[in-house]
């Protein structure tokens, strides 16, 4: 052992293991997108001690490779990671800079959309054609563009437009 290292024991710590049964599996539908498919398994990693929701994303590339993401909360609250957020940064930090569909789930039948932030964030990469499958369960999802969601979204050419009034 080296010396100087204080060996540190954790003792009463508990891992629980989420209970995922009352969520829908991703496995149910032979004929599921498989992007859907991906966002459902990534909710299972959500960290979710505060409110309890999970959501998972799967964000695909322009050359197909698919990132997926999940919610992270924070006690805080504001430092929480949505699971667009993570499965954007996830892609970006491997070099992708454009993407063309995003899935997401939050596992209980309510089409959960990407909120305003998540929205704008995807617009900062996304053209307003990218596609937003949103899971409603049961094999039905609602399918947006980001221009649907995000209609005159503030962009790079917002900014240098407005240097070139100054
Ligand atoms: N959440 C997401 O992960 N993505 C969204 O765009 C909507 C909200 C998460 C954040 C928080 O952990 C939980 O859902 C409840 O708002
Ligand atoms: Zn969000």
């Amino acid at each position: 052992m080296k010396t100087g290292l204080i060996p540190v024991s954790v003792t009463g710590l508990t891992t629980s293991t989420p209970d995922l049964t009352t969520y829908f599996s991703p496995r149910r539908y032979t004929n599921m997108d498989s992007l859907v498919e991906a966002a459902r398994d990534a909710l299972a990693d959500a960290y979710v001690p505060y409110s309890e929701y999970r959501v998972g994303a799967a964000l695909r590339t322009a050359d197909g490779t698919v990132y997926t993401g999940c919610n992270i909360e924070n006690a805080n609250y504001s430092n929480t990671l949505h699971a667009e957020e993570v499965a954007i940064a996830q892609a970006v930090a491997d070099g992708h800079r454009g993407f063309d569909r995003i899935a997401v789930s939050s596992g209980v039948r309510d089409g959960v959309t990407p909120c305003g932030m998540c929205r704008q964030t995807l617009a900062e990469f996304a053209a307003d054609d990218l596609a937003v499958v949103c899971d409603e369960g049961d094999g039905a999802v609602t399918t947006y563009t980001l221009g649907d969601l995000l209609p005159a979204s503030i962009s790079e050419s917002t900014l240098t437009e407005a240097a070139g009034d100054r």
